[in-house]
């Protein structure tokens, strides 16, 4: 072989080693985030960093019984106290996401490794019942802003909030984190909560999706729902809010809805959440939510919170037997990457630390006093008169609840309590009384039982007041303030005893108070520092003025004040019913469900509940829905609230009585009273009901005047839509209108309308086509009107 040929083939040979140990995978840098396309950044991670990315990195938080991280998960937080993190991949430019929870403020701790000298408090906004009882979705947007402003300083991506379960009955132990037993009002409120919050280029979850409506056995409860009061009233808030706002996520619940762990089923977290109402962003759980990882995966629920080792395992096993797909895996990667892309961490935004808490506290303040209700002013005793000397009455007039407790609990620098918040208003008080109560109070906090992280205590009694001392305060003093008070939060249900009636001890308070202070022509006025209703029908008659301060945040105290003495004059309007009675509800038969005997779950949750089910027999019967439509007097209606000054309405004008594809309403108030002051406008709607049984009518629209002075007037508007009209039909899937006579009232609550016009529909509508999902395993009879 010549020489130059030799060497020519051994050229050859040796450039063609060299370009095999030169693959393009070890020259090429690998993909980047952000600068490669999602597509190429997912082809570039190995299996293990897919799976990673999709379990979260475990609870940083030593809890007995509960599992830890992996060793290697163990590394400081970047905000201390967050709900949980997503794992970083650094090689790809993925970074970690930081969790935290809402919904009354962001949660996390207010000091880091024991050092003082810095704190880290976050806002205690108002609860979520209490923007609701505002009806102003404005006000909704505010504290939203103002709190993604907080969750942007505090270097977190994403906020766990708003909720916004149904308050199906009363005693829900979470209720106060979410809006309404009114789906329209939850879905409005919500979607400009997370509006408001995402303007500042962080994420929410709207939560929890769906049917968790009590804390019972709340990770292994099966919801058992009818598919219409699926769709129109667990389903149809979160429906609005994604359709309205796009959160970046959703958080599936801990329930079962007809016997499919939610963060499980593909009908709720794809057919519907994704085609139907085409949500974008990705699904996580919640915390330990659901017994099967890899069913959660499939069925769209991409991130498992807070993240578990054997879910990693079981997924990693899954992918490897083939039965779960690399495609469904790549799926759930991508979604959880584009949401990646926005975040504050991602785009490595700086964050100061320093929220505007002095701003905020102002912003809690008045969205308070947007909220509170005036149930009863017997002859305008209130506002109180300029001055006044008080007796301040009860326990939670010295020690506010702010909030509730459990992950919607906020690290809060202080709170203001109402004898602070009235004596800044510039009235009196009798000293000796106060200091009885201060000493009471903390006695009786001592003596407490310690109680498991995140538990509420039980509540400490009502003080007793001897009567020789009641007179004596009402011979001194002007008027009498009562403050009741009730807490709530994650684990518990409240109870009817004691709870939604009141203790022996309050009874015999209020029977003293008002019969030392009447008995000198002297009035009384009952504060209701609440998170949900309360009896109020057997005491009420017994003092001139309630005022519903709901769990206030922390400024409650001054917000308080602010109403009581006239500085505003409140506006709020019930968003839940006040029953009468607790058998007036109707769920209170079947809540909170019963365990179920003899059934062992896949995989015992770790946070414990044992298997049980809840049968959701009133279909689409919760709340005013029930008592207008049954003829159950509430002793507070929906939509009920009193003013310091009154309001005239015109008639409503429709802008065709024919119904085509929209019809606008418009309706002039005027403010007729002495004082300024907002209005809510109601809308309801009576539908035929013939082939399809409906309410006596539903809210399908409501908005606030803007501040009138007296005898300004103005002009509210709203559109009607085919939806507006429709119901759920199940025997054919979809949101059917039935032609007949409607009547469109406009009015102060369901049963105090104001004005009321027919709306013709000529031909029966199909709306909206759906298709069979989330079916019932079991017939349920829902109850029907006659
Ligand atoms: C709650 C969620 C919360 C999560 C993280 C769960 O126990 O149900 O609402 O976001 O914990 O704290």
């Amino acid at each position: 072989m010549p020489r130059n040929n030799f060497l020519a083939r051994w050229t050859i040979v040796i450039a063609l080693v060299l370009a095999s140990l030169q693959t393009p995978q070890a020259q090429t840098p690998a993909p980047q985030l952000g600068k490669n396309s999602v597509k190429e950044v997912v082809a570039a991670m190995t299996t293990e960093e897919k799976v990673k990315l999709l379990v979260g990195m475990g609870l940083n938080l030593e809890i007995p019984g509960l599992p830890t991280p992996a060793a290697e998960d163990k590394i400081p937080e970047k905000v201390v106290g967050a709900a949980g993190r997503t794992h970083p991949i650094p090689r790809l430019g993925i970074p970690t996401l930081t969790l935290s929870d809402g919904p009354a403020g962001v949660r996390i701790d207010p000091v880091r490794n024991g050092d003082t000298s810095k704190t880290y408090y976050a806002t205690g906004f108002p609860i979520a019942t209490l923007l609701a009882s505002s009806w102003d979705t404005s006000v909704a947007n505010r504290i939203g802003l103002a709190m993604g402003r907080e969750v942007r300083d505090y270097g977190i991506d994403i906020l766990l909030a708003p909720a916004m379960n149904i308050h199906r009955n009363p005693l829900g132990g979470r209720n106060f984190e979410y809006y309404s037993e009114d789906p329209l009002i939850a879905g409005k409120m919500a979607a400009a909560f997370v509006k408001g919050v995402q303007a500042n280029g962080v994420g929410t979850s709207i939560k929890h999706f769906a049917a968790n409506n009590q804390e019972f056995n709340r990770t292994q409860s099966n919801s058992l729902v009818s598919e219409r009061a699926l769709r129109e009233i667990y389903l149809r808030g979160f429906e609005i809010a994604v359709k309205e706002s796009q959160p970046w996520t959703v958080m599936s619940s801990y329930n079962l809805i007809n016997g499919t762990y939610t963060s499980q089923s593909k009908d709720l977290l794809t057919t519907l959440l994704r085609d139907e109402w085409g949500f974008k962003g990705f699904v996580m759980s919640d915390w330990f939510g659901g017994n099967n990882a890899v069913e959660q995966l499939r069925a769209g629920n991409d991130v498992l919170m807070p993240g578990v080792v054997f879910q990693t395992e079981a997924i990693t096993k899954a992918l490897t037997d083939g039965t779960l797909s690399k495609e469904q895996l790549d799926k759930n990667v991508e979604r959880v990457l584009n949401i990646v892309l926005e975040s504050p961490a991602f785009k490595n935004n700086k964050y100061s630390n320093q929220p505007d808490l002095r701003g905020n506290a102002q912003i809690a303040r008045e969205a308070a006093t947007e909220g509170m209700v005036l149930l009863k002013n017997d002859n305008n005793v209130l506002p109180l008169a300029r001055r006044a000397k008080i007796a301040l009455l009860g326990n939670q007039s010295y020690d506010l609840i702010a909030g509730g407790t459990g992950s919607g609990n906020v690290n809060k620098k202080y709170v203001v309590s109402l004898d602070q918040g009235l004596a800044s208003t510039g009235f009196t008080f009798d000293d000796s009384l106060k200091n009885s109560y201060v000493r009471f109070i903390r006695d009786e906090n001592a003596k407490r039982p310690k109680v498991p992280f995140f538990v509420l205590p039980p509540p400490i009694p009502e003080m007793s007041v001897d009567t020789a001392r009641l007179q004596q305060l009402a011979a001194e003093t002007d008027i009498a303030i009562l403050t009741l008070g009730r807490n709530s939060g994650e684990f518990a249900d409240r109870k009817v005893e004691d709870d939604f009636t009141l203790t022996s001890a309050e009874i015999v308070l209020i029977d003293n108070i008002s019969q030392a202070f009447h008995s000198k022509a002297k009035k009384v006025v009952v504060v209701l520092n609440v998170g949900g209703p309360i009896e109020v029908a057997s005491w009420r008659r017994k003092v001139d003025a309630v005022l519903l301060a709901w769990q206030p945040g922390q400024e409650g105290g001054n917000a308080i004040a602010d109403v009581l003495s006239g500085k505003v004059n409140p506006s709020g309007k019930l968003a839940t019913t006040f029953p009468v009675t607790y058998n007036d509800v109707p769920s209170a038969k079947t809540f909170p469900g019963k365990e179920l005997a003899g059934v062992t779950p896949l995989i015992s949750n770790p946070l414990g509940g044992k298997p049980a089910e809840a049968t959701y027999e009133e279909g689409i019967y919760v709340g005013y829905r029930y008592s207008n439509t049954f003829g159950v007097k509430p002793a507070y209606d929906f939509g009920y609230g009193l003013s310091y000054t009154t309001f005239e309405y015109g008639p409503a004008n429709l802008s065709s009585t024919k119904f085509q594809d929209k019809v606008k309403v418009s309706v002039v108030v005027k403010n007729n009273g002495k004082v300024a002051g907002k209005e809510v406008v109601q809308l309801y709607v009576s539908a035929p009901g013939v082939k399809l049984k409906k309410p006596s009518s539903e809210l399908r629209a409501f908005a606030k005047t803007r501040l009138l002075k007296p005898g300004e007037a103005q002009t509210i508007s709203f559109t009607l839509t085919p939806r507006d009209l429709a119901s759920f039909d199940s025997s054919s899937s979809s949101w059917i209108a039935e032609a007949g006579t409607y009547a469109v009232n406009i009015a102060s609550s369901p049963s105090n309308i104001k004005s009321s016009t027919k709306l013709e529909l000529e031909k029966d509508l199909i709306v909206e086509r759906s298709r069979k999902l989330l079916e019932p395993t079991q017939a349920l009879r829902d109850l029907e009107p006659k």
